[in-house]
């Protein structure tokens, strides 16, 4: 009896707030919108949007972004509530510890460390497939062997490809490291340059877009089904849950709150405003897309770059979406790479994860050995696996993660009705109910395959808190 009580005890929220300030509070508003957009704005609508349409939805991924919209908004907001009350670093993490307990809290932890890695993994090898197509306008050809995974993941099985290595994925890991092991004030200095390049291309696809959309190629918007996910509504359905991807990272700007003047205030707003802008971009690009050239055609490494193509005038545009392309993403692995090794650090101050993660370097004030770390996995991971695989079950984690996120605002205004709330949902028990089914919803939409890997992932997960945090939890510690 007394095991499960430990188990599911809670962290008291008060002991959150007094964490410490070891890290410097250099972010405000502006930084905060631009971390988000720099996290949520890549491989998804540079990618995936075109394969989501040539596969599943065809012009409906409209309606597509709209449905993986909604959950990641509804998500937001629970995370803007959490993220006012609790503004230390660690994200859902911190508020599953507050709310259901030690052992969900280290299995959300778990899921969101594997999200982040698979962010930054999965967006370096969409990075990679931007940068050869650069390197090949520029006149360079990277060997295929060089540039693509050795494994792919078809129903369920590993085969070779025959490819040795995916390198530029690894490489662009691998700077990004040296990069922020150095620190925090630097690098969001860079994703600033970076993340206003990205939104201008993306601005100036949809403006000279425009011009040449044909609005017969919208129809019919739900082409009919031609077996299983392939258009019709169960289509429509499908592209939803592959372009969920291009919705996350906003979580990151929750990551950050120890980092950030006055949080109560500055993170909901930062969530929140920054989903707004990707979203309102988005559905946007999405109808331009399918507007410039027949859906089927989407299906390249580069849809944007080959919509452009399409239409001559435009083609001076397409080199510039290419650079774009490729700093845009550039600046999502940073933000990604930056708010795992923050998570680790959280978990580590608690105790569930050796004090190794928890260093911090004396000159640069950043988490060093976790930096480096996570360099290292998320370069491999990028080196040798396909983004499908890695696209997919980033997406299965973070919609787990989103769903305890919004059952959490219900159990802590019960548990902790009077708590100061900077922001509260509105409607709560309506929208967070609503945000729980509707992530729900896109989750069944996974197939078996990678519901055995997330398993697998959950139970080595499991295996380390059972051989250490369980053991040097500091909150059982204290009693
Ligand atoms: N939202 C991020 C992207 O689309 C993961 O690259």
């Amino acid at each position: 009896m007394s095991l499960i009580r430990s188990l599911f005890a809670v962290k008291p929220v008060e002991a959150s707030l007094t964490a410490d300030d070891s890290l410097r509070r250099t972010l405000g508003l502006k930084e905060l919108v631009v971390l988000g957009v720099g996290a949520v704005i890549g491989a998804g609508i540079f990618v995936i949007t075109g394969q989501a349409a040539a596969e599943h939805a065809g012009p409906a991924l409209t309606l597509s972004f709209v449905l993986a919209g909604l959950a990641a908004a509804l998500a937001a907001l629970s995370y803007a509530e959490f993220a006012a009350m609790l503004p230390v670093s660690g994200s859902a993490y911190v508020y599953a510890y507050a709310t259901f307990g030690e052992l969900l809290a280290w299995f959300i932890g778990w899921n969101v460390v594997a999200e982040y890695l698979l962010a930054v993994s999965s967006v370096a090898v969409g990075w990679s497939g931007y940068g050869v197509g650069l390197l090949k306008s520029l006149g360079i050809e990277v060997p295929a062997a060089l540039a693509n995974a050795p494994l792919s993941f078809k129903d369920g099985h590993l085969e070779l490809t025959g490819a040795l290595l995916n390198l530029p994925a690894l490489l662009v890991v691998a700077a990004l490291t040296a990069l922020l092991y150095r620190g925090t004030r630097q690098s969001t200095m860079f994703a600033s340059v970076v993340v206003a390049l990205k939104v201008i291309v993306v601005v100036l696809f949809v403006v000279c877009g425009l011009q040449y959309v044909d609005p017969s190629l919208w129809h019919p918007y739900v082409p009919a089904n031609q077996g299983g996910d392939h258009y019709g509504w169960a289509g429509v359905f499908r592209a939803a849950t592959s372009v969920f991807y291009a919705y996350i990272g906003f979580d990151a700007v929750a990551t950050a709150a120890q980092e950030t003047r006055n949080p109560q205030r500055n993170v909901p707003a930062g969530i929140l405003i920054s989903l707004a802008i990707c979203t309102v971009l988005y559905i946007i690009v999405a109808a331009v897309l399918t507007g410039l050239v027949p859906y089927p055609q989407l299906a390249t490494a580069e849809p944007v770059a080959t919509a452009l193509a399409a239409h001559p005038p435009l083609a001076w545009l397409k080199l510039l979406t290419q650079v774009g392309a490729v700093a845009g993403l550039t600046s999502v692995i940073l933000v990604m790479h930056l708010g795992l090794s923050r998570i680790l650090y959280s978990m580590a101050g608690d105790g569930l994860l050796p004090t190794f993660f928890g260093a911090v370097h004396e000159r640069h004030r950043t988490p060093h050995r976790t930096t480096l770390l996570v360099g290292a996995v998320g370069g491999v991971l990028a080196a040798v696996f396909p983004l499908s695989l890695l696209g997919d079950l980033l997406s299965m984690g973070t919609l787990l993660a989103f769903a305890t996120v919004c059952i959490g605002v219900l159990v802590l205004r019960r548990t902790h009705p009077n708590l100061p709330r900077g922001f509260r949902v509105p409607a709560a028990p309506a929208v967070c109910t609503l945000g729980v089914l509707v992530c729900a919803f896109l989750l069944a939409q996974m197939n078996l395959g990678n519901w055995i890997l997330l398993a697998a992932w959950t139970t080595l997960g499991m295996l380390i808190y059972i051989a250490y945090g369980y053991r040097h939890s500091l909150m059982r510690r204290r009693g």
